[in-house]
């Protein structure tokens, strides 16, 4: 593989980026500076650095943004700021959003090339709970609660699938999903005669928002934590 493309690959930055940084003389391999963009490497075996940081080859990447609001989830748009132009440093080329988040929803997405992943997490099959933090226009009542958890018809084929609702004691609402349709929280509310006038997801499977990762912020999965998500996924699958 040329070096150029192990490097953006790995997230150091888009290909224009590396290339620029391997011709400064920035990257090393196998403790030599190397300057050609070209230059093959073996991805599994040779020692590449950059700023004397080891990059470590890695086929997928994921990504946690703190999406905020007034972005929309999209890979690109004439008019519009997506959520890919929030990854700055990164190449992006290969990322997609996992799921969408409407424009006015902040909260945790997840973006990754890893397409497989992706699919398995999305399908209602696999139950990945979404949790969302509601602020609806008027007071929820435990009909409504217990309506939103049995399931609400929301103008589709199918009633919504059972989901967990729980109201915080400032009147929030805690709102946990397994499906992902189109608007479906907001979509959720109408259906109990109210409206939703602030939304931000929580988590999405194992994956919280960090406290500390502020809106339009985004950092790299730990290993750990991708490890986590294929758990997730990997359990029986119903319905
Ligand atoms: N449900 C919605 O209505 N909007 C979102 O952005 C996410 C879930």
């Amino acid at each position: 593989m040329r070096l150029d493309k192990l490097l953006a690959d790995a997230g150091t930055g888009t290909r224009s980026q590396v290339k620029e940084y391997i011709r400064k003389g920035q990257v090393s391999v196998n403790g030599e500076i190397c300057r050609k963009p070209e230059q093959k490497v073996r991805e599994e075996i040779d020692q590449v650095c950059c700023n004397g940081q080891p990059v470590r080859y890695a086929r997928y990447q994921y990504y946690l943004l703190h999406k905020p609001q007034g972005v929309i989830t999209a890979t690109e748009d004439p008019r519009e700021k997506t959520v890919l132009e929030l990854l700055s440093g990164v190449n992006t080329a290969h990322l997609s959003p996992v799921g969408r988040l409407d424009k006015d929803t902040e909260g945790l997405l997840l973006l990754t090339n890893d397409g497989e992943l992706a699919h398995r997490l999305l399908s209602p099959r696999h139950h990945v709970d979404k949790c969302y933090l509601v602020r609806t226009a008027g007071p929820v009542s435990v009909q409504a609660l217990q309506a939103l958890e049995q399931g609400v018809d929301i103008g589709d084929e199918k009633p919504t699938m059972p989901a967990k609702a729980r109201l915080k004691e400032d009147g929030d609402l805690l709102l946990t999903i397994q499906e992902g349709r189109y608007h479906q929280v907001k979509r959720m509310l109408k259906a109990v005669g109210n409206e939703v006038i602030y939304l931000k997801r929580l988590s999405f499977g194992s994956l919280t928002l960090p406290e500390d990762l502020k809106a339009g912020e985004f950092r790299a999965l730990t290993a750990e934590e991708q490890e986590k998500l294929r758990h997730d996924v990997s359990g029986n699958i119903t319905g």
